[in-house]
């Protein structure tokens, strides 16, 4: 197999429901956080790691996913003739860097389902899958994700999956992994002796919760084709990895070092939390907002 992975699948087909008004009409993934949709940071984010073919999984009422990724070359051409170049600089996302494919699980089946959608796209190679509700905070944004596709092929891995370590009382939202040892070394793969999908409140056996990034070898194909439904009639990628596990194929866990983190779109208060981050982190309007946020902390 080439030792370059140039294909990533991106599901973007969930519902929506935790962030209930506002994506009523529209794809959570196209939430702005600051100036960039989220599904903005995941392609960047791609791109940036050499990843040129882009598989996005959609859904129903997803089409603007597809519209914000569409090259524009009026606009853009409006904007060149105003001399809009900070405009134009935001707009460089589309330019060339990588193709993008489309297709509709028209079910609920799971994120399973969805990944398994693009076992022709990805035709036995190495892929990655990058979830398009999480942006990560990294510098630059593609680090972890190099980092790990470089210690997938060094180490002939099946999986390699990306962690953080949540609150205790949060363990229920996420895929939760157990490994050798207790504390993973960050930035480092480290391998993984089991997972399991959201485990009910008291029950998880770590706090180490899958991060939304994964590199996976083919197996991952032959393991979704395997793996059953849940009890709600969806194949989870979670139980995929599992199967791998126990079939003793190597997956890994790697941990994000403490200046890099997930942010995860998937609920209305880690949203915010993004949204206020990222914006007082923005180049053009952080000093304005951070400067607002002062002036008003004095009231709270
Ligand atoms: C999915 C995965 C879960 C993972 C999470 C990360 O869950 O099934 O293992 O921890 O993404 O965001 P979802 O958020 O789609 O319910």
């Amino acid at each position: 197999m080439s030792g370059v992975i140039t294909k990533a699948i991106v599901p973007a087909a969930g519902l929506g429901t935790r962030l209930l008004p506002a994506t009523k009409s529209q794809p959570k993934e196209m939430l702005p956080v600051g100036r960039k949709p989220v599904i903005q940071y995941v392609i960047e984010e791609l791109a940036d790691a050499g990843l040129g073919q882009i598989l996005i999984v959609t859904g129903r009422r997803k089409r603007a996913i597809e519209d914000h990724l569409d090259s524009d070359p009026q606009l853009v051409a409006a904007l060149r003739q105003a001399g809009n170049e900070s405009l134009l600089t935001d707009m460089r996302f589309l330019e060339e860097r990588a193709r993008f494919f489309f297709t509709r699980q028209s079910e609920p089946k799971g994120l399973g389902h969805a990944i398994a959608m693009g076992a022709d796209f990805v035709n036995g190679e190495n892929c990655v899958v990058a979830l398009g509700d999480s942006i990560i905070w990294a510098d630059p944004p593609s680090a972890p994700l190099q980092a790990m596709m470089k210690a997938h092929i060094e180490l002939d891995a099946a999986a390699m999956v990306v962690v953080e370590t949540v609150p205790e009382a949060d363990t229920f939202r996420y895929g939760i992994v157990s490994i050798a040892g207790s504390t993973p070394p960050p930035g480092e793969p480290v391998r993984m002796t089991d997972i399991i999908e959201k485990p009910p409140a008291g029950t998880a056996p770590s706090t180490l919760a899958v991060a939304a990034r994964y590199v996976f070898s083919p197996l991952i194909f032959d393991a979704l084709a395997r793996t059953p439904a849940d009890h709600r009639g969806e194949v989870q990628l979670t139980d995929a990895i599992r199967q791998l596990i126990h079939m003793g194929k190597p997956v890994y866990a790697w941990a994000l070092p403490p200046d890099q983190r997930r942010y995860d779109i998937g609920n209305l208060e880690s949203y915010f939390y993004a949204f206020i981050d990222f914006v007082l982190a923005d180049e053009r309007y952080g000093y304005l907002v951070r400067k607002y946020i002062k002036a008003k902390a004095y009231d709270l």
